[in-house]
């Protein structure tokens, strides 16, 4: 058994980032499930919001934030998030970083619901720049450790507190322990038929940390990002917000564009504003697509800002110069994970989290673009910088006792129907009736899930752990009856005062927190 100081579970910009940014002399472990580059932070396009333009403020990245965020952002960790951005950018390009500039100047772009162009961006691949300065720099810590391939299965909790994690690697399971248990797990929307995520992106911190006692929150809240490939037979790949913000159109089968129905800002509306708008437009005329014409973006600009889009839809026999591409909402980013204070701590102590797997209070209901990159500097460096170390007298750790594996036919049977449960019951447009009859086949699968170690083969792990997170999800998406940012209820389509509060999920019960004095009424 090894012990360390710290171990990071995932290397996405949150677990990078905290690794880098605890004290040089720790022990530090950094622990995923393929290799170090797997993540959706190396997927991430648009940018990172920053207040950096002198015509910007932080007053307005707030105000932007907490209005996409529908009333649930927290005002004080909004504004964390929004003054720590600057000195978190500063150190970015000090570790080389390279944003795009123009005239030596970092070329800031303007996304839906900014309302100054505070964008900074290296061209439509800025999460693979910054996961390859981050990595490059964890690489030569001599303080880091680092497991790749190697999966973690639990977190080990006795005595009211996180020891520790069990790990599965190449067959073999063990445990490791540390008075700091760090989870930047990423998000969860590879629950759903249609993602824009990566395959890592299977909730395995959020149901870990549920299963470990921890609270979360705001689970019913996940990002439907408007505009996915949608070729039939291919993955629904990102086609970048920042495409619309430099002067793309949204255009139907009929080459209309249709946005500005839905809202005056048409394409530049709130995410879930365009999402929704799109999924009704098409169920009403019972198409599948619609799409964005880059032609008023302009050649030149076109080769300068998205040349990988442009190399991805070539691959698909596209051609973004000469003809409008098919685009249909896919689920993104979950607003909701594992409540923690303002320097990452959860409920469970010796647990913290950070990145998607968090829920920090920074995006409410509905998170602004851009902004979750920032969010897992931010946290990812208060983490870092204010967590103490504690000498701890570890319990011995559980037997390692392999159990009967499930049989692989079930859990091939969960992993093909469960994404099109998701899709179909608390995708775009919700209802109680599609919500409880999806609760129902849940607790079916649920039942399997207490026959067998689900723990033995990655497969199997992630199975159990989408039947948690889905459960959290379509619970809460119940629990909530409102519609709200991200969350729409067409049998309760009104946004209501008396909902404006978080979902909280502590074990099997669900409950309303009020949120910190001064919230802003949002109707
Ligand atoms: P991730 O980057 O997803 O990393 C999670 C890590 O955890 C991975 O290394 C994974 O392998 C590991 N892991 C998971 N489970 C386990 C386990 N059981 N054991 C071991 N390891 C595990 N946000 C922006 O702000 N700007 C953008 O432009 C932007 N564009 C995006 C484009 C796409 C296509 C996508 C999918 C997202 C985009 N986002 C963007 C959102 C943003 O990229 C993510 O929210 C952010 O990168 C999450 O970072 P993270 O470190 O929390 O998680
Ligand atoms: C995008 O480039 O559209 C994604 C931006 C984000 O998710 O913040």
């Amino acid at each position: 058994m090894e012990y360390f100081d710290a171990l990071i579970v995932g290397s996405g910009a949150a677990g990078l980032y905290t690794a880098l940014n605890l004290p040089r002399d720790w022990r530090v472990a950094l622990l995923t499930k393929e290799d170090l580059r797997a993540s959706s932070s190396d997927w991430a396009q648009g940018g990172i919001a920053a207040v950096i333009d002198p015509t910007d403020s932080f007053l307005l990245h707030t105000e932007d934030t907490m209005v996409a965020g529908a009333g649930l952002c927290e005002r004080q960790a909004v504004e964390v998030l929004v003054e720590e951005a600057p000195e978190r950018i500063a150190e970015l390009i000090h570790l080389g970083v390279s944003f795009d500039r123009y005239q030596g100047r970092l070329d800031l772009t303007l996304e839906a619901a900014h309302s100054r162009k505070r964008i900074l961006h290296a061209q439509d691949a800025t999460g693979r720049e910054l996961v390859r300065a981050l990595t490059e720099e964890v690489l030569v810590q001599p303080n880091i450790t680092i497991y790749e391939k190697t999966l973690v299965t639990d977190l080990w909790v006795a005595r009211g507190r996180c020891w520790g994690v069990r790990t599965r690697r190449a067959g073999v399971a063990a445990y490791l322990g540390a008075p700091v248990t760090v989870l930047a797990t990423g998000g969860a929307s590879r629950v759903f038929l249609h993602s824009t995520n990566p395959p890592v992106c299977t909730g395995d911190g959020l149901a870990m940390a549920w299963l470990a006692g921890a609270r979360l929150r705001d689970m019913e809240f996940v990002q439907f990002h408007p505009t996915a490939l949608a070729v039939p037979g291919a993955p629904r790949l990102l086609i970048s917000e920042a495409v619309r913000g430099e002067g793309a159109h949204v255009l139907d089968r009929q080459g209309q564009r249709f946005l500005s129905r839905y809202h005056p800002a048409g394409e530049l509306a709130p995410r879930d504003v365009v999402a929704r708008a799109i999924y009704l437009h098409l169920r009403e005329r019972g198409e599948d697509r619609v799409f964005i014409d880059f032609r008023p973006v302009g050649q030149q600009r076109i080769e300068q800002r998205f040349p990988n889009i442009r190399l991805t839809c070539a691959q698909y026999g596209l051609d973004i110069f000469e003809e409008p591409i098919p685009v249909a909402p896919a689920a993104h980013y979950c607003m909701g994970g594992v409540q923690t204070d303002l320097l990452g701590q959860t409920s469970v102590p010796g647990l913290w989290a950070v990145g998607e797997t968090a829920s920090t209070g920074v995006h409410g209901a509905n998170r602004l673009a851009s902004n979750s990159l920032l969010e897992c500097l931010v946290f990812a460096h208060r983490i870092g910088r204010h967590t103490g170390l504690n000498t701890l007298n570890y319990p011995p750790p559980p037997a390692l006792v392999d159990q009967a594996p499930p049989s692989p036919a079930a859990v091939q049977t969960i992993l093909r129907q469960l994404p099109v449960l998701c899709w179909e019951a608390c995708g775009i447009v919700r209802t109680a009736l599609d919500l409880e009859r999806g609760l129902a086949q849940l607790r079916l699968w649920q039942e399997w899930l207490a026959q067998a170690d689900w723990t033995l083969d990655r497969e199997a792990l992630e199975a159990r752990n989408q039947i948690l997170v889905a459960y959290l999800l379509l619970q809460s998406a119940l629990w909530r009856r409102e519609s709200r940012g991200a969350h729409f209820r067409s049998d309760f389509p009104e946004t209501a005062l008396s909902w404006q509060v978080h979902t909280v999920i502590e074990h099997d019960h669900w409950s309303a927190q009020a949120l910190k004095p001064d919230p802003v009424v949002y109707r």
